[in-house]
């Protein structure tokens, strides 16, 4: 088995619309202090980048949830890892993830953390991949709509592997 990857989203169109994105959320929260919670680990380099142009005060969060194994495909099974270490009642909140497919792992949160009484709470997803979608999510922000492709880089892994490419690829895995 040989592993290929293709770029799809150059590293500075990924920069560029990050910061167009906080600048959406800068607008849209002024006034605000703005609570991120992170999605461990494929939305690691998106919400430290997109954190870096939020202009109003923030605070951070990390959550770890898995649904997805060491696969190309989602289990479907969804799991808490890690909760959040700080309580998000009466806070805004802003949940960033990596990629959305199924919607499952984002519905799934959504509902989760409403419990928890946020003043507000929004999803930003740096790419939306809507041909497997099962369930409705709200989405706030995206940053790019793409094909049914499986993509690595920029946080996004196969097998925990290519989260550090600087740019988001299509992965291909070519029998030998
Ligand atoms: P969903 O629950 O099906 O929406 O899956 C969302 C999660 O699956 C994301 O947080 C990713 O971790 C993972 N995922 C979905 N598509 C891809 C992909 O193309 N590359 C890498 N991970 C993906
Ligand atoms: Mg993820």
């Amino acid at each position: 088995m040989k592993e290929e990857v293709s770029i799809l989203i150059e590293e500075e169109q990924v920069e560029k619309r990050v910061k167009e994105l906080a600048e959406e959320i800068n607008r849209d929260y002024a006034g605000k202090t703005l609570h991120l919670i992170c999605i461990l680990k494929g939305s690691v380099f998106f919400t430290c980048e997109l954190a870096k142009y939020i202009k109003v005060p923030v605070t951070m969060d990390f959550i770890g949830v898995s649904s997805y194994g060491d696969g190309l495909k989602s289990s479907g099974y969804i799991s808490i890892d890690r909760d959040l270490t700080m309580g998000i009642k009466g806070r805004d909140v802003i949940v960033v993830e990596d990629i959305l497919d199924s919607g499952r792992t984002l519905s799934y949160l959504a509902h989760m953390l409403k419990k928890r009484e946020p003043a507000s709470l929004r999803v930003c997803t740096l790419l939306d991949k809507p041909a497997h979608r099962q369930t409705e999510v709200d989405i706030a922000y995206t940053g790019f709509e793409i094909e049914d492709y499986f993509v690595v880089g920029y946080g996004l892994d196969y097998a925990q592997r290519y989260r550090n490419l600087p740019y988001i690829g299509v992965l291909n895995i070519k029998e030998d």
